[in-house]
């Protein structure tokens, strides 16, 4: 058997014509996501295997952030596919197509967490090794997957649709998302995001009741550092 690399010399994102993105639906939460998957990763291949509550809650992690990416999916196939199936009918199949995959695959890693927690102390260790490795091929499909919502969707959306209507799509996932699966998303989202993302996002919540925006700055002084929390605020002009 001969294996023939698949991987490119060049990267996609250098051919994307992200200057004609208008409004980004998806950069906040993926920057979210990534954190999530990271973090999820890094847990599975630093848990110590002999410590079966440790890897318990690794494994809960893992199936937090499961609920969280099928949420995700969920938001975007009901919010965000029309569009797509409208403006852009040739690649709409494909987002199916991953969504599908990508929940298929989460089900056998969550599998495979659970096996690792309940694995016998002797197996635990290639166990947990096991599912590390699978949250490894699985990141690397999953952000296949949102670099080409990014690069490819965002870019073909921003030049089919006005501004107003990409920022419909946001507020209606925003408006259908429940306080608390709100404040889990946040909190992995403000720390991966920039000052310039987040004067941005905390503007765009004017218009709310003010325990809202004091609800969403509680929390990014939790997840900030004082120096980027103190930054944030100064461009916000608030003391
Ligand atoms: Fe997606």
């Amino acid at each position: 058997m001969t294996a023939t690399t698949t991987i490119p010399n060049s990267l996609p994102v250098e051919e994307a014509p992200l200057s004609a993105v208008t409004f980004d639906v998806y950069r906040n939460i993926h920057k979210g996501i990534r954190l999530g998957l990271f973090q999820t990763t890094l847990n599975f291949g630093s848990v110590d295997p002999g410590d079966r509550d440790a890897v318990e809650r690794a494994s809960d992690g893992l199936h937090d952030l499961v609920r969280m990416l099928i949420g995700h999916a969920e938001h975007e196939d009901t919010h965000v596919q029309p569009a797509i199936e409208r403006y852009l009918p040739e690649v709409a199949v494909r987002i199916v197509d991953d969504h599908e995959a990508i929940e298929a695959q989460m089900a056998r890693l969550e599998l495979l967490a659970d096996f690792a927690t309940g694995a016998a102390p002797q197996q635990r260790r290639l166990a947990v090794h096991r599912a590390y490795l699978g949250l490894t091929t699985f990141v690397a499909d999953y952000l296949d997957h949102i670099a080409f919502e990014e690069t490819v969707i965002m870019p073909g959306l921003s030049q089919a649709m006005s501004v107003d209507a990409l920022f419909e799509i946001h507020t209606a996932i925003v408006s259908s998302i429940p306080p608390n699966e709100m404040a889990a998303g946040l909190t992995l989202m403000i720390p991966s995001m920039n000052v310039d993302d987040r004067v941005e996002a905390f503007s765009g919540m004017k218009d709310a009741p003010p325990e809202v925006l004091q609800g969403v700055l509680g929390l990014a002084a939790s997840v900030l550092t004082p120096e980027e929390f103190a930054k944030t605020n100064a461009r916000l002009g608030i003391a």
